[in-house]
């Protein structure tokens, strides 16, 4: 179909229109198969169309579709309020829907700005954390999403992300910088008195799928303590499974004060979230914030508690770790062969390759190159990081390795044509 009715304003990795999805599959009108292993940026970790998400969906269409959270109280949002409740760290008992990622990343900043009677909020180089004005303000991973919207919301503060491999130290060494900058920022930029929260995402997705290290996690817990400033994570892209954790966080043994959700909550249902101890929701002023949609759409509830079954049943959080080891084992197996490949790194199935020339800077030609090439053997790799050289390996968390292998055979041909 001709697409001139849509906004020129979203870019497309391909003009496929698909009609169909299952699993890690893609269809379009004339059935020819394409392998997602983009799953729309993180959203579809049950895979696409899974039946029991489909099921629920269809189950409550029929039943109530909307009950408004300001007028009734929906009974799925109480259901998966509960679900949540039963998989996020014993303190955090406290739920809050929205629709977007971005909303949800306001959502905390609004509840830490209430919660602590402070302004300011502190991100991290590289993160992306929405469109709105306010996670326009705290996204620096390209400039493109901030181009011409200036001036931003103020308040906000940008402290150096532990990238390793960016700045050419070890990670001990890289930690130690970027804590010692974090605390320059709180004696020079924002103080303490008043800095509301941390937001970091434990895995920089756009910025370039770079872990930060437990130990820089733990110590930038201890820093919030010390000074009476929350924690923050934006689970959007790491949540629900994605990193062989059900969230990042959990690889530091660290317990965030808000945790922050959205794209793997729905399978591709728009819901998102916020997580908090009660203690701190009960500073939220009933009223302050709130939304039509949030929490009221019975349908996004439902799929979403339909989701957390699917990932519990199905023991995806375990298959993420599991096929996210084979995964990075076979490519650096690849990248022995290929020194384009500067690095690969990643937790579970959220997987980086960053594409280095000979000269040592960034190269994203090539990085875009190879995802073209897979592209064209049907096989839907993104790339992200700030210079546009890095490609995320972000598939299904149902996949096997037999669909790995597939892959990987199609970027290995991609590698040697680039
Ligand atoms: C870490 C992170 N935070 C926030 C967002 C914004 O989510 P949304 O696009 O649903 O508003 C994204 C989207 O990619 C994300 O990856």
């Amino acid at each position: 179909m001709t697409i001139e009715h849509l906004s020129p304003v979203w870019t497309h990795l391909t003009d496929m229109q698909p009609e169909r999805g299952e699993g890690i599959y893609l269809y379009d009108a004339d059935g020819t198969r394409y392998t997602d292993f983009t799953c729309g940026i993180g959203v579809t970790n049950t895979g696409h169309c899974h039946p029991k998400v489909v099921k629920a969906i269809q189950e409550q269409a029929g039943k109530l579709i909307f009950g408004q959270m300001n007028i009734v109280i929906p009974p799925t949002a109480v259901s998966l309020a509960n679900t949540l409740n039963e998989v996020t760290p014993d303190a955090i008992d406290s739920f809050f829907f929205s629709n977007s990622g971005a909303e949800a990343v306001e959502a905390a900043v609004k509840l830490a700005k209430h919660a602590t009677g402070k302004s300011n909020v502190i991100v991290f180089q590289g993160s992306f954390h929405g469109r709105t004005a306010q996670t326009m303000a705290m996204t620096t991973s390209k400039t493109i999403y901030r181009h011409n919207y200036q001036p931003l919301p103020a308040g906000v503060f940008v402290a150096p992300f532990p990238y390793s491999y960016f700045y050419g130290w070890d990670e001990e060494e890289t930690v130690a910088f970027c804590l010692k900058q974090l605390e320059l920022l709180l004696k020079g930029q924002s103080a303490v008195e008043e800095t509301a929260v941390f937001v970091i995402e434990p895995v920089l997705g756009e910025g370039g799928y770079v872990p930060a290290p437990a130990a820089f996690l733990q110590e930038l817990r201890a820093i919030a303590d010390k000074y009476g400033i929350l924690l923050a994570v934006d689970e959007v892209q790491s949540g629900f499974g994605r990193t062989g954790k059900l969230f990042g966080f959990e690889h530091a043994g660290i317990e965030p004060d808000i945790i922050i959700m959205a794209k793997g909550l729905g399978s591709g249902v728009p819901i998102s979230g916020i997580a908090s101890r009660r203690e701190l929701m009960d500073k939220w002023i009933p009223g302050t914030h709130g939304g039509t949609y949030g929490g009221g759409s019975m349908i996004a509830t439902a799929a979403a508690k339909a989701t957390i079954d699917v990932i519990r049943e199905e023991k995806l959080v375990e298959n993420a770790a599991a096929m996210g080891d084979y995964l990075i084992t076979k490519l650096r197996g690849l990248q022995k062969k290929h020194p384009v490949m500067g690095d690969v790194r990643g937790q579970g199935l959220m997987v980086g390759v960053e594409f280095t020339g000979a000269d040592g800077e960034a190269d994203p030609v090539t990085a875009k190159a190879v995802a073209q090439s897979c592209l064209a053997q049907n096989l839907l790799l993104l790339t992200c990081g700030s210079y546009g050289n890095v490609i995320r390996w972000i598939p299904p968390l149902i996949v096997t390795q037999a669909q790995l292998d597939d892959a990987l055979a199609i970027f290995a041909t991609a590698l040697r044509e680039n």
